[in-house]
């Protein structure tokens, strides 16, 4: 118990103090992990709508657990339809940046995912984006039924977690990617050489620090994983939201290559087989749904939110 709660103040003070930083207009320390290159931002934007489709078309809350301060516009997309977004994460920072993005929108709750502060059936659609891997190992399954215990019936929630090392598809890469990633460090010191007396300002040293920061923990269960310890939840499915890593794309995809058009066609090919990139591909959607039948439904007035807790 100890050790989870010293991964959860590291975790919380790394988004504090680093994560939820600006390192420029909108954009957070943590696109060190995103490739933000024009080359790949059609295909990464396809697969981040893929979470709309599998939440409820309206409502009037929408849980987003661990949200984090809504980095990308695709995301604000999600909770268009609904009256509120409930946004809950650990950090502080994470919540004042959400709020700044959606404003009166969201009610943002100070909180834990694995103790969701929030009554039984309280939503008709939850998300959690990337959180739930960076929870204790001991955690995750905690973490996946309180989105359920949350959700009403009928409700559908959407948890886009990683394979991490294990995913299949990125291990058959892994030989290429390093052999390019070699490539293109040895292309880069030959570019910088030369340049090197132009010093950066402050700001600049600021922001390369920020950037270089290593990460925070995080641990990736296999799909094996997920369907023996959540098996008995009402129709978890598996589907892809992104097969490829992002270093991979880096590594690998390049505009006078023809990435953009690679991209395009793997897109359709995840789009043929979901399920299949979704088992073996980096970023899986873990899908659940209650179908209708005990519904229990709150009262609409927009002044109070007694309803959720
Ligand atoms: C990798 S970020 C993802 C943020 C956002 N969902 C996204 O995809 O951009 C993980 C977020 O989860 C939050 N988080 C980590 N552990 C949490 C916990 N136990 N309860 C609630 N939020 C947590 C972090 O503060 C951080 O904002």
């Amino acid at each position: 118990m100890r050790v989870e709660a010293e991964v959860k103040r590291e975790v919380r003070q790394f988004y504090d103090d680093v994560g939820w930083k600006q390192v420029g207009e909108g954009l957070y320390q943590n696109i060190r992990y995103e490739d933000l290159r024009p080359v790949s931002r059609d295909y990464i934007r396809r697969c981040r709508e893929r979470v709309a489709r599998h939440i409820p078309a309206d409502g009037k809350y929408l849980l987003d657990a661990g949200s984090g301060p809504i980095q990308y516009p695709e995301y604000v997309e999600y909770s268009r339809s609904f009256h509120y977004r409930v946004c809950l994460d650990i950090s502080v920072r994470a919540l004042r940046e959400a709020r700044g993005r959606i404003g009166d929108h969201g009610l943002f709750v100070l909180g834990d995912l694995t103790r969701l502060p929030f009554r039984a059936e309280a939503f008709p659609g939850a998300i959690s984006l990337h959180v739930v891997y960076h929870l204790p190992a001991q955690e995750q399954e905690k973490a996946f039924r309180e989105i359920h215990r949350v959700l009403r019936s009928p409700g559908k929630s959407v948890v886009v977690y990683s394979w991490g090392k294990s995913a299949l598809l990125m291990r058959l890469a892994e030989g290429p990617v390093r052999a390019a990633q070699g490539l293109l460090k040895l292309i880069q010191r030959l570019r910088i050489r030369g340049r090197r007396a132009a010093a950066g300002s402050a700001a600049e040293a600021e922001r390369r620090t920020l950037l270089t920061t290593p990460g925070h923990y995080s641990f990736n269960y296999d799909s094996r994983w997920i369907r023996r310890t959540l098996g008995d939840l009402p129709g978890l499915d598996i589907r892809v939201w992104r097969s490829l890593s992002t270093p991979f794309l880096r590594a690998l995809v390049h505009g006078p290559l023809g990435g953009r058009l690679g991209l395009a066609l793997f897109y359709r090919l995840e789009e043929a087989a979901p399920r299949m990139f979704g088992r073996i591909g980096q970023y899986p959607m873990i899908l659940c749904e209650k179908t209708a039948g005990r519904a229990r439904h709150g009262s609409s007035g927009e002044g109070s939110h007694d309803e959720l807790g």
